[in-house]
Parts: structure tokens; sequence; C-alpha cells
């Protein structure tokens, strides 16, 4: 009885190399292997890249791994805890920042990506001893926290938010903080916080400050 043997390689299949089980594609006459193939790849795993990002108006160099995620670099090598992870599948939008100015989920972004790009953190809300910017002076009179999780986000969210709608109804900031989630306030207070900054960046005496409780 004869062995059986695998079926000649025709080109543009599946096809498995030395790296274990890793099943790599190669595309043939593409010119070598594709991108996935590439990143599966050891070697390229482990090899290191200079990036520069600007964070809050401070530039910073390091080397990082391809797939280190943007929220590690903040929070491990930066140090900046002040961004946090809730779930770290893009759903929670705790580790909203602002990318260039708009808001991303840096759980979902690559490090590398963000090479030579500018961004914000809640740290850089206010300098340590200055006044309290009016997004946080709003959260604070309105009690927009409880155990202030989802807060570094949510402002984050809510500074693009302003910056793009100074003066939002109540409908648009829901939909506008509709990727941040909260399991504390009910957001009633999140909602409230906001309106708050939205009058004082624009001069006017904000409405309310009474708290719902809910
Ligand atoms: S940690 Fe990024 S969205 Fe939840
Ligand atoms: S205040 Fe606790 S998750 Fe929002």
């Amino acid at each position: 009885m004869t062995t059986p043997q695998p079926p000649p390689k025709t080109g543009g299949g599946a096809v498995r190399d030395s790296f274990g089980d890793l099943p790599l594609l190669k595309q043939e006459g593409a010119g070598g292997w594709s991108n996935v193939a590439q990143a599966n790849k050891p070697e390229t795993i482990n090899m290191k890249k200079q990036i520069t990002v600007t964070v809050n108006g401070q530039a910073h160099t390091a080397e990082v791994e391809p797939r280190l995620l943007l929220v590690h670099l903040i929070r491990e090598n930066l140090n900046m805890t002040g961004t946090h992870i809730g779930c770290d599948t893009s759903s929670c939008g705790a580790c909203t920042i602002l990318l260039d100015g708009k808001s991303v989920k840096s759980c979902t972004i690559l490090a590398v990506q963000a090479n030579g790009k500018s961004i914000a953190t809640v740290e850089g809300m206010c300098a340590p001893g200055a006044p309290l910017s009016n997004l946080q002076e709003g959260f604070k009179e309105n009690h927009g926290l409880h155990c202030g999780f989802c807060t570094p986000g949510m402002m984050m969210r809510a500074t693009e938010l302003l910056e793009m709608n100074p003066d939002p109804t109540e409908d648009e900031i829901r939909w506008g903080i509709s990727g941040n989630l909260c399991r504390c306030t009910g957001y009633n207070n999140i909602v409230k916080a906001i309106q708050y900054a939205s009058a004082k960046n624009r001069g006017v005496e904000p409405a309310s400050t009474e708290p719902q409780f809910v």
C-alpha cells in the first residue's frame, strides 16, 4: 500500500513553513509573503521600531514592538495611568484619548500608528496646581462620576464633542458619548457636566448644578 502524498502546490493557496504550526499565506506571483504571514513571523514580531509621539505637548521617543497597543505605550512606557483599560476590545471607551485632535479608543490602535502624531490624555487637561478646566469643574459640580473609572475617557470624548459642537443639545451629548460606557452614574449627571462645560466655554452661566441621583 502506498503512503498518501499531499497534493502538489499549484500556487495561491495556504502553505506551511518552518514556523511551527502557523499557517502562512503565500501568494505566488504576487512577489512574496502576505502581510498576515509577515506579521506572524516571530522575528518580525520582536523587531522593535523607534517612534516619537507628542503627548500633552511633550515629545517622547520609544523603541516599541509593532504589536504594542497605543494604550499600553501610554500607560506602561510613558507611565500615564489616567487613561484606563476597561475591556481591551473597543467596547467601553475607558481608553479614549485624542489623536491629532480626534477622539479614539487607544486599545484599538497600534503604538506605531501614532508615530509622529500628537496625543492628548486626561493628564493634560490642567497643569498640577492650576484651576480645573471647565469640563473637570462640570464633572465635579454635577457629580458626573462615582467610581471615576470611565471619567478620563468620558472627558476626552466630551472635549472633542464640544470642539465640534460648542452648544450641543442633550440628545447630541447622549449620542456623542454613546461609545463610552459608565456603570455607575446612569449618565444624567455626565450629560449635565458636559452642558455645564459647554455653557462656561461660551461665557454663559450654567443653567443648574443640581445633580440627579439615580
Ligand atoms: S479599553 Fe478600549 S474601549 Fe474598552
Ligand atoms: S463613574 Fe464608575 S464607571 Fe462611570
